[in-house]
C-alpha cells in the first residue's frame, strides 16, 4: 500500500476504471485487511509501493508479516500487483514481489504478470492495469486505458512555475549543516494543499556540473540532441531533463566499467568515447524531489513553505551536491521560479478535533510538517495540547526556527517542547532519549487519546523513535514487550501513529 499517497491515489483510478468495466470494486488499505478476509474475495489488484531497505510501507506491514506466516489456501482468489518503487534503491520494489510470491504460493492464481513501476509509473501502470482488467473478465465492454482523473490544472505533469518568495539559511554561522526556509507564491495558481501533504519541486542541475560533462564529452554544449520534449542543445537538455546522478545500467555497461558513483564518475574514468546522442539516451529523467510542507495555508494563505537540509559531500576529491537541495539553496531564487507539484498524503493530517492532543517528534529537517501543524492549530484557535520534540546537532546554530517556537510557546500553542542537541555534550542525545526520559507523561498522553506523529529520517531515527515508544508503553503502562506491541499496533490502526518519513 502507501505510505506517501501514491498507491493510494492509483487504487482509487484503478477502482474507476474497474467500476467503468462493469465491476463493483472496493478500494481496502491493507491496513484493514487481514488474511482471512482475503481469502474471502475472489479478485484481488495490490498496488503497493517499497520503503526503507526493500520493506513494505506502514500500512502494509500487519498484513505483509501475517501472510509470511498464513498457512491456509488462498486457493479462490484470483490477483495480480502493481509494485511501485524506485531502481535507485536495491531492492527494487520489494514490498510488490514479496506479496506476488506469497500469494502464489498460499495458491492464489496470478491472472496478470507483476508489473514493476519506476518513479515514473504513469504508462506502466496504465498498461498493468488493463491487462489485469482485461485478464479478470469484465460484464462491460469497454477497454480502454484508464481516464485520467480529474486533474487540476497544474500537477506533476504540469507543474506551476511559482514563484520564489524568499531563501533563508535556518542554521547559525560555524554550524556543520545547511537547512533552508524556502517559500513560494501559489498566488493564482488553483494549488490548494492541507497540512501534511508534500509539495514536488523540480530542480534544475548545477550548471557547473553540466559544464564539467559537456567538457568530458568533448562538446560544447551547442549539439542538438533529441529528447522526450522535442530538439534541445546537449546544454539544456542536461541543465534541465536529465539525472546526472547515480549512473543507470546501460551507461555503466557501455562504459566498460563495473560502477561508479555519479555520471560525471563515468566520462572521467572510461576509455570509452560516446557521442553526444549516445550518451543522452542511456540517461533518466530528472525527477523532482517530494518535501514536506511546513506552512499551513490557513496561517500564510496564498503561499507554501518547505525546511530543506542541503546535501554536499565529497567523494573521490570532487564536491558533490544534491540536485534539489542545492537549487534551492543556490539558484532558485536567482531563477525566480521553480516548478512544483501537491503531493497529497492523506496518511499524515492532524487529528480532526481540534481538542485531540498532539505529540510531534520531528529532529532536523523533521520538523518541517509539525511547524505547519502548529500554525495551522494557532490560526483555527484549537485547543488541544500539542508536543514536540526537536533535536539536532548543536542548540546555538541548529535550533531551527527557534523563535517561532518560542512564540508559539509564550501564546500557549506549543504545549510542551523537548530538545535534544546530540553535539552539546560527549554523549550523543537524541529525541528518543527525551522520550524515554518523559515516558510517563508521554504514555498519559496517549490514554487521553493523544496522536503520536514522527517525521524525518528513516533509516536511523524513525527506527529507533518506534523502539522507543514500545519501551514508553512497556514502562509507563506496564505491559510485556507483547501487550505493548498490540498497543503501537492498535495506535496505527486507529491511525492515532502516523509517520512521514524519509
Ligand atoms: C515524502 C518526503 C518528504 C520529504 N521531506 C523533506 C523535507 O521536508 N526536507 C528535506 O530536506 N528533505 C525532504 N525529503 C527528502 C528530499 O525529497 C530529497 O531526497 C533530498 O532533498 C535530497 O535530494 P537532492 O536532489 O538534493 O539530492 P540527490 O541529488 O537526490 O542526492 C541524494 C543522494 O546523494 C547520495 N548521498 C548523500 N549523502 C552522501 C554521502 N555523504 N556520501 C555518498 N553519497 C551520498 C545518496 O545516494 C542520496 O540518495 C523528503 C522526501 C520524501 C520522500
Ligand atoms: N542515512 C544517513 O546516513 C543520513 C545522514 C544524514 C542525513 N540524512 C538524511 O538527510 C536528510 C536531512 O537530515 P537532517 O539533517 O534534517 O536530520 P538528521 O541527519 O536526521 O539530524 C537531526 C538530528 O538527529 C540526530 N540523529 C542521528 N541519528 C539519530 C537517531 N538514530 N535517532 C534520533 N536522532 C538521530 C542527529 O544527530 P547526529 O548528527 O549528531 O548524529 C541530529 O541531532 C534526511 O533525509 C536524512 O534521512 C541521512
Ligand atoms: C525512504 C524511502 C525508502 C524507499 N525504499 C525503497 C526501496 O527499498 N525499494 C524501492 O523499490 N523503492 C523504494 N522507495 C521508493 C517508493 O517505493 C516510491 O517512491 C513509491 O512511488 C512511493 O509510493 P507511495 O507514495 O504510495 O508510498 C523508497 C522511498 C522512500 C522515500
Amino acid at each position: 500500500m502507501s505510505q506517501t499517497g501514491t498507491a493510494e491515489t492509483l487504487a482509487k483510478q484503478a477502482a474507476k476504471e474497474a467500476g467503468k468495466r462493469g465491476f463493483a470494486p472496493t478500494v481496502l488499505d491493507m491496513a484493514a485487511v487481514t488474511a482471512v478476509q482475503l481469502a474471502q474475495h475472489s479478485n484481488l489488484l495490490v498496488i503497493t509501493s517499497t520503503y526503507g531497505d526493500g520493506e513494505p510501507p506502514d500500512n502494509a506491514k500487519a498484513l505483509h508479516s501475517e501472510l509470511s506466516t498464513f498457512s491456509s489456501q488462498l486457493s479462490t482468489l484470483r490477483y495480480s500487483i502493481c509494485a511501485l518503487g524506485d531502481t535507485n534503491y536495491t531492492l527494487f520494489c520489494q514490498c510488490g514481489k514479496d506479496f506476488d510470491l506469497r500469494l502464489e504460493k498460499l495458491g492464489a492464481t496470478r491472472i496478470a504478470p507483476r508489473a514493476d513501476c519506476e518513479l515514473d509509473y504513469e504508462t506502466a501502470f496504465a498498461a498493468w492495469l488493463d491487462t489485469a482488467l482485461t485478464a479478470l473478465g469484465s460484464a462491460a465492454t469497454h477497454s480502454s486505458l484508464p481516464e485520467p482523473e480529474e486533474k487540476p490544472a497544474y500537477s506533476k505533469q504540469n507543474p506551476y512555475p511559482a514563484p520564489v518568495l524568499a531563501v533563508r539559511n535556518l542554521n547559525a554561522p560555524g554550524s556543520a549543516k545547511e537547512v533552508n526556509h524556502v517559500e513560494f507564491s501559489l498566488e493564482g495558481s488553483g494549488l490548494v494543499y492541507e497540512v501534511g501533504d508534500a509539495l514536488g519541486v523540480v530542480p534544475r542541475n548545477c550548471p557547473e556540473l553540466v559544464s564539467a560533462i559537456i567538457t568530458a564529452l568533448g562538446c560544447d554544449g551547442e549539439e542538438a540532441v533529441s529528447t522526450p520534449v522535442g530538439e534541445l542543445p546537449l546544454r539544456t537538455a542536461l541543465l534541465q531533463h536529465y539525472d546526472l546522478g547515480k549512473p543507470p545500467r546501460d551507461l555503466i555497461t557501455l562504459s566498460h566499467l563495473t560502477e561508479a558513483h555519479h555520471v560525471i564518475d563515468v566520462l572521467l574514468n572510461s576509455d570509452v568515447k560516446f557521442s553526444p546522442a549516445t550518451f543522452i539516451t542511456t540517461l533518466k529523467k530528472l525527477q523532482p524531489r517530494l518535501y514536506s510542507i511546513s506552512s499551513s495555508p490557513k496561517a500564510h494563505a496564498g503561499q507554501v513553505h518547505l525546511t530543506v537540509g542541503a546535501v554536499r559531500y565529497d567523494l573521490h576529491g570532487r564536491p558533490r551536491k544534491g540536485v534539489c537541495s542545492t537549487f534551492l539553496a543556490e539558484r532558485a531564487l536567482a531563477h525566480g521560479t521553480a516548478g512544483v507539484f501537491i503531493h497529497s498524503n492523506k496518511a499524515f493530517r492532524p487529528p480532526t478535533s481540534g481538542d485531540t492532543p498532539m505529540i510531534m517528534v520531528g529532529p532536523g529537517t523533521g520538523i518541517a510538517p509539525f511547524r505547519a501543524f502548529l500554525h495551522e492549530r494557532a490560526a483555527t484557535g484549537a485547543k488541544g495540547k500539542n508536543w514536540l520534540f526537536f533535536g539536532d546537532q548543536k542548540a546555538n546554530t541548529d535550533f531551527l526556527y527557534r523563535e517561532e517556537l518560542a512564540a508559539l510557546q509564550s501564546s500557549g500553542i506549543l504545549t510542551r517542547l523537548d530538545l535534544a542537541f546530540s553535539r552539546d555534550q560527549k554523549e550523543k542525545i537524541y529525541v528518543q532519549h527525551r522520550m524515554l526520559e518523559t515516558a510517563a507523561e508521554l504514555y498519559a498522553w496517549l490514554e487521553a487519546g493523544g496522536y503520536f506523529y514522527v517525521c524525518g529520517d528513516a533509516s536511523r531515527m524513525a527506527k529507533d523513535v518506534d523502539a522507543a515508544l514500545h519501551k514508553v508503553v512497556e514502562t509507563a503502562g506496564k505491559k510485556s514487550p507483547e501487550e505493548a506491541a498490540a498497543y503501537v499496533q492498535s495506535l496505527k490502526t486507529a491511525k492515532r501513529y502516523q509517520r512521514d518519513v524519509y
